[in-house]
Protein backbone atom coordinates (compact mmCIF):
# COMPACT_ATOMS: atom_id res chain seq x y z
CA UNK A 1 0.00 0.00 0.00
CA UNK A 2 1.64 3.70 -0.66
CA UNK A 3 1.62 6.29 1.41
CA UNK A 4 -1.92 7.59 0.55
CA UNK A 5 -5.68 5.54 0.63
CA UNK A 6 -7.57 7.42 -2.36
CA UNK A 7 -9.33 4.94 -4.43
CA UNK A 8 -9.90 1.14 -4.27
CA UNK A 9 -8.92 1.43 -8.26
CA UNK A 10 -4.83 2.18 -6.72
CA UNK A 11 -5.13 -0.72 -4.52
CA UNK A 12 -5.90 -3.20 -6.75
CA UNK A 13 -7.10 -6.71 -6.42
CA UNK A 14 -3.55 -7.33 -3.75
CA UNK A 15 -4.05 -4.26 -1.93
CA UNK A 16 -8.01 -4.66 -1.49
CA UNK A 17 -7.80 -8.72 -0.52
CA UNK A 18 -4.92 -7.80 2.04
CA UNK A 19 -7.33 -5.10 3.82
CA UNK A 20 -9.82 -7.61 3.89
CA UNK A 21 -8.03 -10.08 5.00
CA UNK A 22 -6.24 -7.90 7.73
CA UNK A 23 -10.20 -6.64 8.98
CA UNK A 24 -10.50 -10.18 10.18
CA UNK A 25 -7.76 -9.07 13.02
CA UNK A 26 -9.72 -6.37 13.86
CA UNK A 27 -12.83 -7.49 14.00
CA UNK A 28 -11.55 -9.47 16.35
CA UNK A 29 -9.75 -7.01 18.50
CA UNK A 30 -13.61 -5.47 18.50
CA UNK A 31 -14.88 -8.38 20.45
CA UNK A 32 -12.97 -8.45 23.06
CA UNK A 33 -13.47 -6.85 26.55
CA UNK A 34 -11.53 -4.18 26.14
CA UNK A 35 -11.57 -3.61 22.34
CA UNK A 36 -8.31 -1.45 22.03
CA UNK A 37 -4.23 -2.24 21.38
CA UNK A 38 -1.57 -0.23 21.47
CA UNK A 39 -0.81 -0.56 17.94
CA UNK A 40 -1.11 3.71 16.87
CA UNK A 41 0.11 4.58 20.64
CA UNK A 42 2.16 7.36 19.79
CA UNK A 43 0.10 8.61 16.46
CA UNK A 44 -1.83 11.31 15.49
CA UNK A 45 -5.09 11.17 13.47
CA UNK A 46 -7.08 14.22 12.01
CA UNK A 47 -10.46 14.13 10.70
CA UNK A 48 -10.59 16.59 8.43
CA UNK A 49 -14.33 17.20 7.45
CA UNK A 50 -15.67 19.67 4.97
CA UNK A 51 -18.65 17.61 4.60
CA UNK A 52 -21.66 16.48 6.81
CA UNK A 53 -20.84 13.03 8.09
CA UNK A 54 -22.14 10.60 10.63
CA UNK A 55 -20.61 7.22 9.99
CA UNK A 56 -17.50 8.17 8.53
CA UNK A 57 -16.32 10.16 10.71
CA UNK A 58 -16.95 8.43 14.10
CA UNK A 59 -15.57 5.07 12.50
CA UNK A 60 -11.89 7.19 12.15
CA UNK A 61 -12.56 8.16 15.02
CA UNK A 62 -13.55 5.27 16.79
CA UNK A 63 -10.82 3.02 15.42
CA UNK A 64 -8.01 5.28 15.82
CA UNK A 65 -9.06 5.66 19.28
CA UNK A 66 -9.30 1.49 19.35
CA UNK A 67 -5.47 2.01 18.25
CA UNK A 68 -4.58 4.27 20.94
CA UNK A 69 -4.19 6.96 18.40
CA UNK A 70 -4.62 10.67 19.38
CA UNK A 71 -7.33 12.65 17.47
CA UNK A 72 -8.13 16.13 16.14
CA UNK A 73 -11.31 16.41 15.31
CA UNK A 74 -11.47 19.06 12.84
CA UNK A 75 -15.60 20.58 11.88
CA UNK A 76 -15.54 23.00 8.26
CA UNK A 77 -18.29 24.94 10.24
CA UNK A 78 -16.69 25.85 13.38
CA UNK A 79 -12.95 26.53 11.71
CA UNK A 80 -11.20 29.59 10.59
CA UNK A 81 -12.61 28.47 7.08
CA UNK A 82 -15.65 30.54 7.99
CA UNK A 83 -13.13 33.60 8.21
CA UNK A 84 -11.89 32.96 5.11
CA UNK A 85 -8.93 31.14 5.41
CA UNK A 86 -7.60 28.36 2.53
CA UNK A 87 -8.13 25.27 2.34
CA UNK A 88 -4.24 24.71 2.02
CA UNK A 89 -3.31 27.26 5.29
CA UNK A 90 -5.72 25.16 6.72
CA UNK A 91 -4.90 21.82 6.14
CA UNK A 92 -0.27 22.95 6.76
CA UNK A 93 -1.91 24.30 10.10
CA UNK A 94 -3.63 21.48 11.34
CA UNK A 95 -0.04 19.57 9.62
CA UNK A 96 2.27 21.89 11.80
CA UNK A 97 0.46 20.34 15.35
CA UNK A 98 2.28 17.24 14.03
CA UNK A 99 -0.08 14.33 12.53
CA UNK A 100 0.70 11.06 11.07
CA UNK A 101 -2.67 10.56 9.37
CA UNK A 102 -5.54 13.05 8.08
CA UNK A 103 -8.84 11.73 7.09
CA UNK A 104 -10.66 13.88 4.48
CA UNK A 105 -14.24 14.19 3.26
CA UNK A 106 -14.70 17.08 1.00
CA UNK A 107 -18.02 17.97 -1.21
CA UNK A 108 -15.58 18.33 -4.61
CA UNK A 109 -13.84 15.64 -5.96
CA UNK A 110 -10.41 15.55 -5.97
CA UNK A 111 -9.49 17.46 -2.43
CA UNK A 112 -7.90 14.66 -0.89
CA UNK A 113 -5.77 13.98 -3.85
CA UNK A 114 -4.51 17.67 -3.83
CA UNK A 115 -4.20 17.43 -0.27
CA UNK A 116 -1.76 14.78 -0.50
CA UNK A 117 0.24 16.87 -2.78
CA UNK A 118 0.34 19.24 0.00
CA UNK A 119 1.24 16.81 3.00
CA UNK A 120 4.81 16.19 4.37
CA UNK A 121 6.61 12.76 3.81
CA UNK A 122 5.06 10.43 6.49
CA UNK A 123 1.88 12.18 6.53
CA UNK A 124 -1.22 9.59 5.17
CA UNK A 125 -4.18 11.32 3.66
CA UNK A 126 -7.02 9.30 3.72
CA UNK A 127 -10.21 9.58 1.29
CA UNK A 128 -13.34 10.03 3.62
CA UNK A 129 -15.66 10.37 0.56
CA UNK A 130 -14.52 13.37 -2.00
CA UNK A 131 -18.05 14.75 -4.06
CA UNK A 132 -19.13 11.81 -6.77
CA UNK A 133 -15.66 10.23 -7.22
CA UNK A 134 -14.62 7.94 -4.70
CA UNK A 135 -15.42 6.51 -1.04
CA UNK A 136 -12.74 3.98 -0.84
CA UNK A 137 -13.28 3.07 3.01
CA UNK A 138 -16.99 2.40 2.35
CA UNK A 139 -16.04 0.25 -0.94
CA UNK A 140 -13.95 -1.96 1.62
CA UNK A 141 -16.52 -2.56 4.03
CA UNK A 142 -19.49 -3.52 1.97
CA UNK A 143 -17.19 -6.03 0.39
CA UNK A 144 -16.18 -7.03 3.52
CA UNK A 145 -19.68 -7.35 4.71
CA UNK A 146 -20.84 -9.27 2.04
CA UNK A 147 -17.92 -11.67 1.79
CA UNK A 148 -18.24 -12.01 5.68
CA UNK A 149 -22.05 -12.38 5.13
CA UNK A 150 -21.30 -15.36 2.61
CA UNK A 151 -18.61 -16.81 4.36
CA UNK A 152 -18.63 -16.79 8.16
CA UNK A 153 -14.98 -16.53 9.47
CA UNK A 154 -14.45 -19.43 11.64
CA UNK A 155 -14.31 -18.73 15.66
CA UNK A 156 -10.42 -18.05 15.73
CA UNK A 157 -8.11 -17.79 18.78
CA UNK A 158 -6.26 -14.11 18.32
CA UNK A 159 -3.02 -14.01 16.41
CA UNK A 160 -4.55 -17.36 14.42
CA UNK A 161 -4.46 -17.56 10.97
CA UNK A 162 -7.25 -17.41 8.66
CA UNK A 163 -6.83 -18.86 5.37
CA UNK A 164 -9.69 -18.10 3.32
CA UNK A 165 -8.94 -15.84 0.53
CA UNK A 166 -11.74 -12.78 0.12
CA UNK A 167 -13.84 -13.57 -2.89
CA UNK A 168 -17.36 -12.61 -3.68
CA UNK A 169 -17.09 -15.44 -6.94
CA UNK A 170 -20.74 -16.20 -8.15
CA UNK A 171 -22.69 -13.33 -6.66
CA UNK A 172 -24.64 -11.05 -8.25
CA UNK A 173 -25.20 -7.72 -6.46
CA UNK A 174 -27.35 -4.82 -8.40
CA UNK A 175 -26.36 -1.26 -7.18
CA UNK A 176 -29.87 0.69 -7.31
CA UNK A 177 -30.73 4.24 -7.51
CA UNK A 178 -28.54 7.73 -8.01
CA UNK A 179 -25.37 5.95 -9.95
CA UNK A 180 -24.37 9.15 -11.48
CA UNK A 181 -23.95 11.15 -8.34
CA UNK A 182 -22.74 8.12 -5.44
CA UNK A 183 -19.34 7.78 -4.64
CA UNK A 184 -20.48 4.81 -2.91
CA UNK A 185 -21.64 3.41 -6.29
CA UNK A 186 -18.05 4.50 -7.75
CA UNK A 187 -15.98 2.50 -4.76
CA UNK A 188 -18.20 -0.63 -4.15
CA UNK A 189 -18.23 -1.52 -7.86
CA UNK A 190 -14.13 -1.26 -8.04
CA UNK A 191 -14.18 -3.37 -4.32
CA UNK A 192 -17.18 -6.19 -5.68
CA UNK A 193 -15.84 -6.39 -9.23
CA UNK A 194 -11.80 -7.23 -7.52
CA UNK A 195 -13.80 -9.73 -5.91
CA UNK A 196 -14.61 -11.24 -9.00
CA UNK A 197 -18.45 -10.53 -8.31
CA UNK A 198 -20.81 -9.58 -11.26
CA UNK A 199 -22.79 -6.49 -11.03
CA UNK A 200 -25.76 -5.09 -12.50
CA UNK A 201 -26.31 -1.16 -12.21
CA UNK A 202 -29.93 -0.41 -11.94
CA UNK A 203 -31.17 3.22 -12.28
CA UNK A 204 -32.89 5.18 -14.66
CA UNK A 205 -30.68 7.05 -17.71
CA UNK A 206 -31.42 10.53 -15.76
CA UNK A 207 -29.23 8.49 -12.92
CA UNK A 208 -26.25 7.62 -14.65
CA UNK A 209 -23.50 8.66 -16.55
CA UNK A 210 -24.82 9.92 -19.92
CA UNK A 211 -22.97 6.86 -21.91
CA UNK A 212 -22.59 4.67 -18.93
CA UNK A 213 -21.03 1.61 -21.10
CA UNK A 214 -18.55 3.79 -22.52
CA UNK A 215 -17.94 5.02 -18.83
CA UNK A 216 -17.34 1.35 -17.51
CA UNK A 217 -15.15 0.39 -20.43
CA UNK A 218 -12.76 3.04 -19.99
CA UNK A 219 -12.66 2.96 -15.83
CA UNK A 220 -12.62 -0.49 -14.70
CA UNK A 221 -10.07 -2.88 -15.84
CA UNK A 222 -11.22 -5.03 -18.90
CA UNK A 223 -11.72 -8.12 -16.62
CA UNK A 224 -13.93 -5.88 -13.88
CA UNK A 225 -15.79 -3.84 -16.80
CA UNK A 226 -16.93 -7.11 -18.77
CA UNK A 227 -18.70 -8.42 -15.30
CA UNK A 228 -20.76 -4.83 -15.19
CA UNK A 229 -23.96 -4.79 -16.46
CA UNK A 230 -26.96 -2.00 -17.15
CA UNK A 231 -30.59 -2.04 -16.79
CA UNK A 232 -33.21 0.75 -16.26
CA UNK A 233 -35.62 -1.50 -14.58
CA UNK A 234 -35.55 -3.18 -11.09
CA UNK A 235 -38.48 -5.51 -11.67
CA UNK A 236 -36.30 -7.07 -14.94
CA UNK A 237 -33.75 -8.09 -12.28
CA UNK A 238 -35.00 -8.94 -9.29
CA UNK A 239 -35.03 -12.87 -9.33
CA UNK A 240 -31.91 -13.26 -9.75
CA UNK A 241 -29.99 -11.63 -6.63
CA UNK A 242 -27.55 -12.09 -4.25
CA UNK A 243 -27.53 -8.70 -2.59
CA UNK A 244 -29.37 -5.73 -3.28
CA UNK A 245 -27.45 -2.65 -2.41
CA UNK A 246 -29.45 0.56 -2.52
CA UNK A 247 -27.85 4.13 -3.03
CA UNK A 248 -29.47 7.00 -1.01
CA UNK A 249 -31.21 9.18 -3.44
CA UNK A 250 -28.77 12.45 -2.83
CA UNK A 251 -31.34 15.19 -2.45
CA UNK A 252 -28.97 17.51 -1.70
CA UNK A 253 -27.02 16.69 -5.66
CA UNK A 254 -30.12 17.95 -7.25
CA UNK A 255 -31.37 14.40 -7.76
CA UNK A 256 -35.13 16.62 -7.57
CA UNK A 257 -34.99 17.47 -11.19
CA UNK A 258 -33.62 13.94 -12.64
CA UNK A 259 -36.52 12.41 -11.15
CA UNK A 260 -40.32 12.96 -12.48
CA UNK A 261 -40.88 12.92 -8.64
CA UNK A 262 -40.45 11.16 -5.81
CA UNK A 263 -43.68 8.43 -5.73
CA UNK A 264 -42.26 7.74 -9.39
CA UNK A 265 -38.81 6.69 -8.75
CA UNK A 266 -40.24 4.65 -5.47
CA UNK A 267 -43.14 3.30 -7.75
CA UNK A 268 -39.84 1.78 -10.37
CA UNK A 269 -36.79 1.46 -8.25
CA UNK A 270 -38.00 1.21 -4.11
CA UNK A 271 -37.47 -1.93 -2.42
CA UNK A 272 -41.49 -1.94 -1.63
CA UNK A 273 -43.08 -5.04 -0.03
CA UNK A 274 -44.01 -6.64 -3.07
CA UNK A 275 -40.12 -6.41 -4.70
CA UNK A 276 -38.68 -8.01 -1.24
CA UNK A 277 -41.38 -11.12 -2.05
CA UNK A 278 -39.91 -11.96 -4.87
CA UNK A 279 -36.28 -12.01 -4.14
CA UNK A 280 -34.84 -15.18 -3.57
CA UNK A 281 -35.42 -15.96 0.42
CA UNK A 282 -31.09 -15.96 1.52
CA UNK A 283 -30.80 -12.52 -0.90
CA UNK A 284 -29.75 -9.67 1.30
CA UNK A 285 -29.74 -5.61 1.53
CA UNK A 286 -27.05 -3.13 2.06
CA UNK A 287 -27.52 0.49 2.58
CA UNK A 288 -24.62 3.04 2.83
CA UNK A 289 -26.67 5.29 5.32
CA UNK A 290 -28.16 7.88 6.27
CA UNK A 291 -31.13 5.99 4.29
CA UNK A 292 -34.27 7.70 3.04
CA UNK A 293 -37.33 5.56 4.52
CA UNK A 294 -40.04 5.04 2.65
CA UNK A 295 -37.93 5.78 -0.55
CA UNK A 296 -35.00 3.63 -1.01
CA UNK A 297 -36.85 0.69 1.01
CA UNK A 298 -40.23 1.13 2.55
CA UNK A 299 -40.66 1.55 6.36
CA UNK A 300 -42.40 -2.01 7.01
CA UNK A 301 -39.67 -3.81 4.49
CA UNK A 302 -37.19 -2.51 6.71
CA UNK A 303 -38.24 -4.06 9.89
CA UNK A 304 -39.35 -7.44 7.74
CA UNK A 305 -35.84 -7.90 6.56
CA UNK A 306 -34.33 -6.77 9.98
CA UNK A 307 -36.33 -9.22 11.72
CA UNK A 308 -34.55 -11.96 8.88
CA UNK A 309 -31.42 -11.04 9.35
CA UNK A 310 -31.80 -10.04 6.09
CA UNK A 311 -30.65 -5.87 6.00
CA UNK A 312 -26.61 -6.05 6.99
CA UNK A 313 -26.96 -2.15 7.49
CA UNK A 314 -25.70 -1.77 11.26
CA UNK A 315 -23.19 -5.21 10.45
CA UNK A 316 -22.04 -2.46 7.84
CA UNK A 317 -21.35 0.04 10.20
CA UNK A 318 -19.67 -2.22 12.65
CA UNK A 319 -17.27 -3.68 10.41
CA UNK A 320 -17.03 0.06 9.09
CA UNK A 321 -14.95 0.63 12.34
CA UNK A 322 -12.63 -2.95 11.83
CA UNK A 323 -11.89 -1.71 8.21
CA UNK A 324 -10.72 1.45 9.16
CA UNK A 325 -8.56 0.37 11.66
CA UNK A 326 -6.73 -1.86 9.46
CA UNK A 327 -6.51 0.92 6.71
CA UNK A 328 -5.01 3.13 9.88
CA UNK A 329 -2.74 0.36 10.87
CA UNK A 330 -1.33 -0.50 7.25
CA UNK A 331 -0.87 3.33 6.75
CA UNK A 332 1.04 4.32 9.62
CA UNK A 333 1.31 1.53 11.95
CA UNK A 334 4.83 0.15 12.41
CA UNK A 335 3.75 -2.95 10.62
CA UNK A 336 4.29 -5.22 13.95
CA UNK A 337 1.70 -8.32 14.15
CA UNK A 338 -1.03 -8.03 16.86
CA UNK A 339 -0.06 -10.42 19.49
CA UNK A 340 -1.82 -11.78 22.51
CA UNK A 341 0.38 -9.14 24.70
CA UNK A 342 -2.06 -6.46 22.59
CA UNK A 343 -5.71 -8.01 24.55
CA UNK A 344 -7.49 -6.33 26.16
N1 LIG B 1 -21.98 6.21 4.34
C1 LIG B 1 -21.51 7.42 4.70
O1 LIG B 1 -20.55 7.93 4.13
O2 LIG B 1 -22.19 8.01 5.72
P1 LIG B 1 -21.81 9.41 6.39
O3 LIG B 1 -22.08 10.48 5.38
O4 LIG B 1 -22.70 9.51 7.61
O5 LIG B 1 -20.34 9.37 6.75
Amino acid sequence: MSGHLLTLGELGTDGISELLSLTDRFVEVGRRPIPKVPALRGRTVATLFFEESTRTRLAFETAAKRLSADVLNFSAASSSLAKGESLRDTFETVQAMGIHAAVVRHRSAGVPAQIARWADDGVAIVNGGDGWHAHPTQGLQDAYTLWRHFRPAPDSEPGAELDDQPTLAGRRIAIVGDIVHSRVARSDIEAYTALDASIVLVAPPTLLPAQPREWIDCWLPPDAAKRVEISHSLDDVLDDLDVVGLLRCQRERMIDGLIGSVPEYVARYGLTAERAQRLAPDAVITHPGPMNRGIEIAGDTIEDLAAEDRLLVTRQVTYGVAVRMAVLFRLIGSGTALGADDRG
